[in-house]
């Protein structure tokens, strides 16, 4: 019988994903963890809601096959497209007790209480915004928050590209968010709503009026993880603890090596390369 017990699943398109384990990991390094970036198909922003969920669930089917019995999909626009129809088409068959979760959620909750004046922005990739998941997902909980959203469809390949510095960034970064304070002036908080984003942080805090709070997910995703062990014991036990860290990725060793160093700089990354289908 195969043991029911493996490392916690962490997923992304690409490297975005990575600042997700990296929150998780600082909160909670007992357990192990398996990231999975599908870099050679990165990124999945502008691909269609079938592309995006076909992708994704051959990831999270890769992650189950490798022990996970938990996979986070670290990454929005999966979470946007793909997470509803695994979790409830896919993994009633696959198989019942495992668990697949999504980082909009988590963010979305802790929103009703950063915002004063009600009016929040989103960043996003322009397949999170155009699933208006984040503005459905709000007005559920807080139907009194105004939410307006941007794409901002050049901002992950200028990270995924390592251009993120360059004043080439720049020029992208002041356009998307002068656009968004055009939409709507009382936004008082924008939320990050993609992985890759907080890489941009230094450059979007510039160009955001400095009374508006940026919120970065890492956080608030790794505490509703813990808080969701705290109410499932039973995963929780079924997730390792031996404070290992390993890689999978549909690029080359050495491409992912050398990117992924941008993101996590204090880790050893032990990487494998792998085919998805
Ligand atoms: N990191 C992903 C997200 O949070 C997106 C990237 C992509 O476009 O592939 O949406």
């Amino acid at each position: 019988m195969k043991e029911n017990r493996g490392p916690i699943g962490i997923f992304d398109s690409g490297y975005g994903g990575l600042t997700i384990l990296t929150s998780i990991r600082r909160l909670m390094p007992e357990y192990d963890y398996l990231y999975l970036g599908d870099n050679a198909r990165a990124p999945y922003g502008n691909r269609s809601f079938e592309i995006v969920y076909e992708f994704t669930l051959q990831s999270v089917k890769k992650l189950f096959d490798m022990g996970c019995q938990l996979v986070i999909l670290g990454c929005n626009t999966a979470s946007a497209k793909a997470l509803r129809s695994i979790q409830q088409n896919d993994l009633p068959n696959i198989d019942p007790t495992r668990r697949v979760l999504g980082v909009i959620r988590p963010t979305v909750e802790m929103i009703g209480d950063i915002t004063k004046s009600r009016h929040v922005g989103i960043v996003a990739t322009r397949g999170t915004i155009d699933s208006q998941s984040y503005l459905l997902e709000i007005n559920k909980l807080f139907p009194d928050i105004t939410v307006s959203g941007i794409a901002c469809p050049m901002w992950v390949p200028l990270i995924e590209n390592n251009e993120f510095e360059s004043d080439g960034a720049d020029y992208f970064v002041k356009k998307y968010i002068y656009a968004l304070m055009e939409k709507d002036s009382k936004i008082d908080s924008i939320i990050l709503g993609c992985t890759h984003y907080p890489l941009l942080i230094d450059k979007i805090r510039k160009y955001t009026p400095a009374n508006i709070e940026l919120i970065t997910q890492g956080n608030f995703v790794a505490k509703s993880l813990k808080d969701y062990f705290i109410r499932h014991a039973d995963m929780e036990e079924r997730c390792t603890k031996g404070g290992a860290t390993t890689f999978l990725t549909t690029e080359s060793v050495e491409k992912f090596k050398e990117s992924a160093a941008v993101f996590i700089k204090d880790t050893k990354i032990d990487v494998e390369s792998i085919i998805l289908k």
